[in-house]
């Protein structure tokens, strides 16, 4: 395995400065970060759609700090190359900086290298505390799932020329603000390209076209574990919900039929257990 991805090695990834593109996965445990960390990403987002994607709530709502400090520990655990960010939930930095900055302490103490926290410029304060506390800070706008109830459902957004600026202005403060990159959500692509042109920080497009920095999907939507839903910027690599539930029902099948266990998986006895015993056995 190569170097340890930083903050400041991703903040320098911007695409038209002949750089490859960035490449985000989320993931909630250890498994998930060494699949992830295997397959060579370049960063690890412990990402409160956890709430949804594992801990089956309706919406991202539900997880607090101390849900995502546990979901972070058990990434970090792996000791993954690819940089660990932890997400902010909501109401974690909605209360005051200094409460923002104890929390993103918290899941750095944890085992994140990096912070995200959703929002455009009103959260430019909390951004400047959290990096005045020397924890790197990743934005994330446009469609924000913390906001659903806000944005009335979980909508594209930027679409209008007025709500395309707004984004172009939000981007630019939180970069001014010290964030050392940019998820992009739920955005046209044009306007996405329109961001990422207007800032020296990369960005990372999840439903935001080709343009961006970099990408991130959820594990769970790419590998096929979640099925229910499938948004149209989701492109699935495999189907492992159903390949997990074949298995499974082999395996009942199996112990059904009394083919699991087989001899070679028992263990066995010898000497005097084996003669007095194993005619037990054989009638059994
Ligand atoms: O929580 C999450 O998974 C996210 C990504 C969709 C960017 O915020």
């Amino acid at each position: 395995m190569g170097k340890q991805v930083t903050a400041p090695a991703v903040r320098a990834r911007k695409r038209a400065a002949g750089h490859e593109p960035l490449v985000m996965i989320t993931a909630y445990d250890a498994p998930g970060a060494r699949i992830a960390d295997e397959a060579g990403v370049d960063l690890i987002l412990v990402g409160d759609s956890v709430a949804m994607v594992v801990l089956g709530y309706e919406d991202t709502l539900q997880v607090t700090v101390a849900d995502m400090a546990h979901h972070v520990g058990a990434v970090a655990r792996a000791k993954p190359r690819a940089l660990v960010v932890g997400d902010l939930p909501w109401m974690s930095y909605h209360l005051g900086t200094a409460e923002a900055a104890a929390n993103a302490a918290t899941l750095v103490r944890a085992g994140a290298q990096a912070v995200k926290l959703e929002g455009g410029r009103k959260r430019v304060p909390v951004v400047e505390a959290i990096v005045d506390a020397e924890v790197p800070v990743m934005g994330h706008i446009g469609l924000t799932p913390q906001s659903v109830h806000a944005m009335g459902g979980y909508k594209v957004q930027g679409r209008e020329l007025d709500a395309a600026e707004a984004l172009v202005e939000d981007a630019v403060a939180l970069a001014e603000a010290g964030c050392f990159s940019l998820v992009l959500e739920g955005v046209p692509d044009v306007v996405a390209a329109r961001i990422t042109e207007a800032v020296p920080i990369p960005t990372i497009g999840i439903g935001a076209g080709p343009h961006c920095d970099g990408q991130v999907l959820v594990m769970h939507d790419l590998l096929g574990i979640e099925d229910r839903v499938t948004p149209k910027f989701v492109r699935r690599y495999a189907s492992l919900k159903a390949d997990a539930v074949a298995a499974v029902a082999a395996y009942a099948d199996d112990v059904r039929t009394g083919r699991f266990p087989a001899e070679v998986e028992s263990y066995h006895a010898a000497g005097e257990t084996l003669a007095l015993y194993g005619k037990a056995a054989a009638t059994a």
